[in-house]
C-alpha cells in the first residue's frame, strides 16, 4: 500500500526527528487549547499534537474536542513534556468532523462494560477496545500462520447446511418463507420441497463434518468460521455466532490431537504475546487496577502475561474423565458439599468442576479425555470398553472448555449402530458415512472456540466484550 499519510505506529516508531509528518486521527483529550492528544487505531499509544492558540479563532478551537476527526501537518520533534517521547508541532490542522461532547457518549474516562455494549459501534474508539480488537486480529492471523507452516489447507465449508441435527446445540432455521403464508402439503404439513433449497437448512453449528471429507483427501485440513447455536444461554462464555478453528487429520490418533492441540494454543498465544506486546501490558495493567477493587483471595494468581507465559512453558496436565471424576469426588469441595453438583460417572463436567480442575487441583491446562459415550456426540470413537469414547477437551483457567475435539469412528458397523442408537439420520448423512465406506481411516480433529481465546489471551471476563458485535439471546442490535 502507498499510504498518503502516516500511521502513527510508523511515526512513533521511525525515531527520525525534525522531519515533516502528516497525521489523522481522532481526539482523545485537547487541553489547555493547546494540546491535542489523537489515536488512528493503529497502536494503543496516542500522539500528541501542539498547537498555537493565538493561530487560530474560538470557533475553530471549540471544534476539537474528543471524537473529532482532524487532520495535522507538522513537524515532529522532541517533546519537552514527560509522558511522551515526540509531539507534533502542529503548522496546519483541519478538522474533518466534529463530535458533540453534549451527546458524544465516549467521553475521557472509564465507562462501564455495560454502557459500551450499547455503544458497540463507537467502543472501538476506547483505548480498551481498540487493544482487544488489534489482539483478536493478530490472533486470526497466528491461527493462519501456523496452519500454513504446518502444511495444512484451508476449507471453507459451508454456512448454510442440510444437516439437522449434529448433536451440538440448537439450530437457526434458514428459509426464505414468510411465516404467515407458508406452503403446505397433503398431510397439512410444511411443505419443504417448496422452500429455497428445497429442503430443511440451517445455519451451521460447526464445520467437522464437511472438514472430515477433505482431510480423507487433502490429509490436514482445518476450517475458520463463524458457527451458529441458538442455545439459550445467557452466560459470560457462550455466544450465539461465534467464530471456530477446527482443524482435522487424517491417520492421527486421539494422543496425536491433544499434542496438535496443545502445540497450536501455545504457538499462537506466543505470537500475540509478541506481536502485541503493548496491547497485553495495557490489559495487564488495567486487570490489576481493576482487582485491586477486590478481595485478596478473589484477585488473581498471575498477571495477564505472566498467565500467558505459564501456559507456554508448561506442559498441559492430560487426565481421563475417570480419573477427573475419582478428584472431585475426593475433594474438599465435593466433601462440604460445596458443588451445586455432585460429581458422579456418567454426567457431563459442569463450570465448577472444570474450574476446580484448572484453577485448585492442578493450577495449570488440563486436557480430559475418555468421556462416557452417552454425553458425546455419535461421531466420536467408541473405546474397547463399550461406555466411553475417545474424546477430549482441553480447560483453561477462567475460561473453562477452550476446545473440544475427538477421534472419529471410522469403522463403518459401529458409526450406523451408534447413529441408530442416537436418533441421527442415515439418510441425511449419507455422504458422512460414505467415508467409511470409501478408503476408511483412522482420523482426528478438534474445535477451538475463537471468542474464548481471546477471552483468555485479553483476560476479558465477558465473551460479549472480545467480538464486535455480540450475538446472543434477544441481542442482534447493528
Ligand atoms: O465442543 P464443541 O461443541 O465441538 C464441536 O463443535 C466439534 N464439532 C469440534 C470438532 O471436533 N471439530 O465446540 C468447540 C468449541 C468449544 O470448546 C468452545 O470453545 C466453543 O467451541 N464454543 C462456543 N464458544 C462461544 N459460544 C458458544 N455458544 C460456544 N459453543 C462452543
Ligand atoms: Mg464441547
Amino acid at each position: 500500500m502507498t499510504p498518503q499519510h502516516q500511521d502513527i505506529k510508523h511515526i512513533l516508531q521511525s525515531e527520525r526527528l525534525n522531519v515533516p509528518v502528516r497525521v489523522y486521527g481522532w481526539v482523545k483529550t485537547f487541553r489547555n487549547d493547546r494540546f491535542i492528544v489523537i489515536n488512528d487505531g493503529s497502536t494503543i499509544q496516542n500522539l500528541q499534537l501542539v498547537i498555537e492558540p493565538a493561530n487560530y479563532d474560538e470557533a475553530f478551537l471549540k471544534k476539537i474536542s474528543t471524537g473529532a476527526a482532524i487532520y495535522a501537518e507538522g513537524e515532529l520533534v522532541e517533546s519537552l513534556g514527560k509522558g511522551q517521547a515526540v509531539e507534533v508541532q502542529v503548522s496546519k490542522l483541519e478538522v474533518l468532523g466534529e463530535a458533540d461532547p453534549e451527546t458524544y457518549p465516549i467521553q475521557p474516562k472509564k465507562h462501564n462494560l455495560e454502557f459500551l455494549r450499547e455503544k458497540a459501534h463507537l467502543r472501538p474508539r476506547t483505548t480498551l477496545f481498540g487493544a482487544i480488537m488489534r489482539t483478536r486480529s493478530s490472533l486470526a492471523y497466528a491461527v493462519h500462520d501456523y496452519f500454513r507452516r504446518n502444511g495444512f489447507v484451508y476449507v471453507n465449508t459451508p454456512i448454510i447446511t442440510g444437516i439437522d441435527a449434529e448433536g451440538a446445540g440448537q439450530m437457526f432455521r434458514v428459509t426464505t418463507w414468510e411465516p404467515e403464508n407458508i406452503p403446505l402439503d397433503e398431510a397439512g404439513k410444511p411443505d419443504y420441497r417448496k422452500d429455497f433449497f428445497g429442503k430443511k437448512t440451517n445455519l451451521t453449528v460447526s464445520g467437522q463434518l464437511e472438514a472430515e471429507t477433505y482431510a480423507m483427501a487433502l490429509g490436514k485440513v482445518y476450517t475458520f468460521g463463524p458457527t451458529f447455536r441458538a442455545e439459550n444461554s445467557n452466560t459470560t462464555r457462550h455466544l450465539a455466532e461465534f467464530w471456530m478453528i477446527e482443524p482435522e487429520v487424517a491417520f492421527l490418533d486421539l494422543d496425536g490431537d491433544m499434542d496438535l492441540a496443545e502445540d497450536f494454543v501455545k504457538s499462537i498465544i506466543g505470537f500475540v504475546m509478541k506481536s502485541n506486546a503493548e496491547d497485553l501490558a495495557w490489559l495487564e495493567k488495567r486487570l490489576l487496577d481493576e482487582e485491586k477493587r477486590l478481595p485478596k483471595d478473589k484477585r488473581s494468581d498471575m498477571p495477564l502475561r505472566e498467565k500467558l507465559q505459564f501456559v507456554l512453558d508448561n506442559r498441559f496436565v492430560r487426565i481421563s474423565y475417570t480419573e477427573a471424576i475419582d478428584i472431585l469426588k475426593n475433594s474438599k469441595p465435593a466433601k462440604k458439599g460445596k458443588f451445586q453438583f455432585r460429581p458422579q460417572w456418567g454426567m457431563d463436567l459442569q463450570t465448577e468442576h472444570e474450574r476446580y480442575l484448572v484453577e485448585k487441583h492442578f493450577k495449570s491446562p488440563v486436557i480430559v479425555f475418555d468421556y462416557p459415550a452417552d454425553i458425546k456426540a455419535f461421531y466420536m470413537r467408541l473405546n474397547a470398553d463399550g461406555k466411553t469414547v475417545r474424546a477430549m477437551d482441553v480447560l483453561f483457567p477462567g475460561v473453562g472448555e477452550i476446545i473440544g475435539g475427538s477421534q472419529r469412528e471410522e469403522r463403518l458397523d459401529v458409526l450406523l449402530e451408534k447413529m441408530r442408537r442416537m436418533g441421527i439420520s442415515e439418510k441425511e448423512l449419507w455422504w458422512y458415512v460414505d467415508l467409511r465406506r470409501y478408503g476408511t481411516a483412522f482420523h482426528s480433529g478438534f474445535g477451538l472456540g475463537f471468542e474464548r481465546m481471546v477471552q483468555f489471551v485479553t483476560g476479558m471476563g465477558n465473551i460479549r466484550d472480545v467480538i464486535p458485535y455480540p450475538r446472543y439471546p434477544k441481542s442482534a442490535e447493528f
